[in-house]
């Protein structure tokens, strides 16, 4: 069964000098499933949402590389939001979270690293399927 608490801010490695920054993600303790697809979500209009899904299986990294979002994760009992707004601290999703992105600055840009291809059917598109699996035993 899912838990929310499994969901949580990962630092991502940071090195700074006098020409900039640089972080950078590689499987290990910071990210602890293979990458099998980058995608990434930008010119979200003033007031826009994403997400409004669940995975089954899928598990993310989400970043905001450049400006600032908040992403709602739902287990089917608790819910947990967490505000994105550092290219150098990732949000873990774990499988079977419902999860809704909103408040986007304007310029964000949001990458989402995941552990899997794209596959519809891995996805819930309506939240009472979404409940009715995520709430079984
Ligand atoms: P969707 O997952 O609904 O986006 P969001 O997470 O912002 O709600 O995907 C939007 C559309 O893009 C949908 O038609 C599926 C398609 N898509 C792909 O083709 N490949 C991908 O890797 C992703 C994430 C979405």
């Amino acid at each position: 069964m899912a838990d929310v608490a499994d969901c949580r801010f990962v630092p991502i490695p940071k090195i700074s000098d006098e020409r900039g920054s640089l972080s950078f993600l590689q499987p290990g303790p910071v990210l602890q499933f293979d990458i099998r697809r980058v995608y990434y979500l930008y010119d979200v209009p003033p007031g826009g949402e994403r997400g409004a899904h669940g995975h089954r299986a899928l598990r993310q990294l989400m970043i905001a590389v450049s400006g600032s979002l908040e992403v709602e994760c739902d287990d089917g009992r608790h819910r947990k939001m967490f505000r994105l707004d550092s290219p150098d601290r990732g949000l873990y999703v774990c499988p079977m979270i419902w999860r809704r992105l909103s408040n986007f600055r304007t310029g964000t840009v949001c990458m989402v690293l995941a552990s899997d291809v794209y596959d519809e059917k891995d996805y819930f598109r309506n939240y009472g399927d979404f409940l009715s699996e995520a709430l079984k035993a």
